[in-house]
């Protein structure tokens, strides 16, 4: 498949160019640019950008010419929260966080950390017991963002927060809202208004801040082994000058990791329970799969191989609802992709969600199909047509751990209960940073008859 260079793209309006209708509709506007090909030109504030709607530009920028590329400026609305953590630095300090956080994120590090999922889950699930019993409606998208949060902060802290972990919880929607809504604020001015949001997302930030400190001074003040995520990262130490992080940069790695890996992942979960229940046959093959793998029993990482199925129903979630559905990148140095000069400083646009919705690749794209991820369907396609959790070096570390948590959620959940979404009409997806659903999903359960 050759790629398509467009050499006009949408029109914008004087000066502005087509930053207007970037901002009012992400979405919207990318899908309308992808028309016009697959290298498409982007006025923005008299500059050109570049929309890369093809896996071989995804490839050239995220992986054979990635350090030619650093993340885009906008992110740095993100730095209060995240400061220096992996997700937004770069260079030096970026190869050197990577080597040392990586281990942590192994295979035998990742499922050392199934137990602890599941007896979150299986504690987690008692309340849909009695909400089966009572036949009560609940918030599901809230539900699943409670479930998710409580295992990232057991996996990462080795226990709850007790009392404080409403507010984290308050406090992470919060720190995730409003920088998305800053994203296209190049001024500035809005954030330094005395706002109430403003005035919320400070303290939200501080909030948080404090309670990782104040985990991160006990765990010094008192060390005790286990496998929990924090004590691995304070174990960690640098292969050339065998050092530990300091305080300031574990705090924000620890921000990083559960922010980056809290959203993301209650987002999809929430998208599986949707689309799984609007098509019971897939519910069903991924049902008997399993009853036959797990006989009753809790999974454990063993039986992630043989849940087969239900990866390839998170895999297929994914295509069509990655929960980081775009992103961009800066050329650091003058480039030329499939042809087209790109000079220095130039920003090019990146999008999983149309790259996984083009019809020049997927069959039917916008069918819902699990099985487009059989092997013997996948070798003819290219790996830079699917990156849910992007692509290259600065791929996502957490991606193991989130397909298992994913896994097991979906395979507990179903073992057990029924879900009937009771929502009267289908979410959109609302394009933030995250694909989220726009409306919350609510829903009953009952207690499956063949337990
Ligand atoms: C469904 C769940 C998830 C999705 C869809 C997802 C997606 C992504 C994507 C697309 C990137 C690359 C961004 C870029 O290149 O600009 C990324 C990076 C990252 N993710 Fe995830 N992620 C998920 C879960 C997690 C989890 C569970 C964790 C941690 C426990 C995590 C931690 C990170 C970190 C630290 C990075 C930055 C890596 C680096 O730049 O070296 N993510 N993620």
């Amino acid at each position: 498949m050759s790629s398509r260079i467009a050499t006009t793209g949408p029109k914008g309006v004087p000066i502005l160019g087509v930053l207007p209708a970037l901002r009012a509709n992400t979405l919207k506007f990318l899908k309308h640019a992808a028309t016009f090909g697959d290298l498409v030109p982007l006025r923005i504030l008299m500059t050109t950008a570049y929309l890369l709607n093809h896996p071989t530009h995804v490839e050239h920028v995220l992986q054979k010419n990635h350090r030619n590329y650093r993340k885009s400026p906008m992110l740095g609305k993100l730095r209060p929260v995240l400061g220096d953590g992996l997700f937004m630095s770069e260079g030096e300090l970026w190869t050197r966080q990577r080597k040392l956080i990586q281990p942590s994120f192994h295979k035998e590090r990742v499922d050392a950390l199934a137990s602890i999922m599941t007896d979150v889950i299986t504690t987690h699930l008692k309340a849909w017991e009695t909400r089966a019993l009572s036949g009560e409606a609940f918030n599901l998208t809230d539900d699943i963002a409670v479930l998710t949060l409580e295992i990232a902060l057991q996996t990462m802290f080795g226990t709850g927060l007790g009392p404080d972990a409403e507010h984290f919880g308050e406090a992470m929607k919060v720190v995730h809202h409003v920088p998305a809504k800053r994203i296209w604020d190049f001024t500035g001015i809005g954030e330094r208004l005395p706002t109430r949001e403003n005035r919320e997302f400070t303290e939200a930030v501080g909030f948080l801040r404090g309670v990782v400190s104040r985990i991160i001074n006990e765990r010094r003040a008192h060390p005790r082994p286990g496998n929990d995520l924090l004590s691995i990262l304070m174990e960690a130490r640098d292969a050339d000058t065998n050092e530990a992080m300091n305080d300031q940069q574990l705090r924000d790695e620890v921000m990083t990791l559960m922010l980056a890996g809290h959203d993301t992942t209650a987002t999809m979960v929430a998208w599986a329970l949707l689309m799984l229940s609007q098509h019971p046959e897939y519910l069903e093959t991924l049902r008997t799969e399993a009853d036959s793998v797990l006989m009753g029993r809790i999974p454990g990482a063993d039986d992630l191989k043989t849940l087969d199925y239900s990866k390839r129903v998170i895999q297929e979630v994914a295509r069509l609802r990655p929960s980081i559905w775009w992103f961009a990148r800066v050329a650091i140095n003058d480039d030329n992709i499939a042809g087209q000069p790109i000079k220095a400083g130039t920003t090019v646009f990146i999008s999983q969600y149309l790259i996984h919705t083009q019809p020049a690749i997927w069959d039917d794209p916008e069918k819902f199909d699990p099985d487009r991820f059989l092997p013997e369907r996948t070798t003819s396609r290219s790996k830079f047509a699917y990156f849910p959790f992007g692509a290259g070096p600065r791929v996502c570390i957490g991606s193991s751990f989130a397909m298992m948590e994913m896994q097991f959620v979906l395979a507990m959940i179903f073992r057990r209960f029924d879900v009937s979404i009771t929502s009267d009409k289908d979410p959109e997806f609302g394009t933030l940073i995250t694909l989220r659903p726009t409306h919350d999903i609510w829903a009953q359960t009952r207690l499956r008859r063949r337990h």
